[in-house]
């Protein structure tokens, strides 16, 4: 829309929604993460539940809220405002009470909850600062420079965080692949990186024959032990310390998958780890891949945006980049498998097979 004024200041015709919602949508980010770390749906979860078991919950005010969480009264009503605004707080007789979605996805303790992958936004949020500094470095940048792995290895508080936000971010997808793959004839399964073991953890629920081993650095494999105990699976999923850089992979496996590995390191060496799989596994042996994929544009050219951020956050934490479809299906075929196949799983996520002739 044009009228005489924006002609009479030389403005050009159109406005500039599109670019001042990119520009503002860092906040919602950042006061997600802040309520996340300060507890906020905690609190309001743990309210309603006490209310569960006698009458409606009736919220808590802006009060209770500013003096349980230690804002000031000015940035509880600016915090609270933003919260509603993005349908993660409503209102409630006496103030506010979380909305569904909010108690199911940054909420301590709920299965699926993105809560450790929020959380961890307050210490490594994707500033404009931090991406100028990465785009530069053109390495890992998160740890000031320094090897996440190993820093990981060096320092268990790291290697915990960093293993609770993975495990947030995998739990539902993980749940999503195991349904979409066929493990039904599948013995053996190497977890390479595995992290908390969310993908073996999944998978051997649904596959009772299936036994699997979560294989990755030295500080995360007590940390995959915590999550397989608590899944009650200790008898078909066990962790071993590995390095998927070593010559060799153990073989015995007829699968092996790489859950949000290949988008950690660069194309080249993504080819090398396909390779040593293919190596590893016997004839008929099944690799599976589990990533955001980059889809191809659609018919108005528009790339889905969620998945291409994704890459901005390789830039500051990884040497890699998330896949396109078509790249990681030709990945997996040169490195030999047949029968490539993609699903798409579940929200964002996809399941890549390949099977070795
Ligand atoms: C992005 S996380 C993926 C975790 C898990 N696969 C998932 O999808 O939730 C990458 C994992 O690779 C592991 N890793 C890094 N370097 C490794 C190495 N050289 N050998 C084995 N694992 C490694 C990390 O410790 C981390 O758990």
């Amino acid at each position: 829309m044009s009228g005489k004024a924006q002609e009479a200041a030389g403005l050009p015709p159109g406005d500039d929604k599109r670019v001042y919602d990119a520009y503002i949508a860092g906040r919602q980010s950042a006061a997600m993460a802040v309520a996340v770390r300060a507890g906020l749906f905690d609190l309001l979860a743990h309210a309603e539940k006490e209310a569960d078991a006698g009458e409606d919950f009736e919220g808590l005010s802006a009060d209770d809220l500013q003096s349980e969480m230690k804002w000031s009264a000015r940035g509880t009503h600016s915090m609270l405002g933003a919260l509603h605004a993005m349908g993660l707080i409503q209102h409630a007789p006496r103030g506010y009470r979380a909305t569904a979605e909010a108690l199911r996805s940054l909420t301590r303790d709920t299965p699926g909850s993105l809560r450790g992958l929020i959380d961890m936004e307050v210490d490594h949020f994707l500033s404009p600062k931090a991406l100028q500094e990465a785009l530069q470095e053109d390495g890992s940048s998160v740890y000031g420079g320094e090897d996440p792995w190993e820093a990981h290895e060096k320092d268990p508080a790291k290697a915990r965080a960093f293993t609770e936000a993975m495990h947030s971010v995998s739990e539902r997808p993980a749940a999503g692949f195991a349904d979409h793959v066929d493990l039904s004839k599948t013995r053996r399964l190497l977890d390479v990186g595995g992290g908390s073991g969310a993908l073996s953890i999944a998978l051997a629920h649904v596959n009772p024959g299936l036994e699997c081993v979560v294989w990755d650095i030295a500080a995360v494999r007590p940390l995959a032990e915590e999550y397989v105990a608590k899944a009650g699976l200790t008898d078909r999923v066990t962790a071993e310390v590995g390095d998927m850089f070593a010559d060799r992979y153990p073989e015995g496996y007829d699968a092996i998958l790489f859950s949000q590995i290949l988008h950690d390191w660069n194309y080249e060496t993504g080819a090398e780890l396909l390779r040593k799989a293919f190596e590893a596994l016997p004839s008929g042996g099944q690799v599976l891949v589990h990533e955001k994929l980059i889809e191809d544009e659609d018919s108005d050219g528009k790339v889905p945006l969620a998945n291409v951020l994704v890459s901005l956050d390789m830039l500051v934490w990884t040497e890699g980049q998330q896949y396109g479809v078509a790249e990681l299906k030709k990945a997996l075929r040169t490195a030999g498998f047949s029968h490539v196949k993609r699903r798409k799983t579940t929200g964002y996520w996809s399941a890549v097979s390949g099977v070795k002739p």
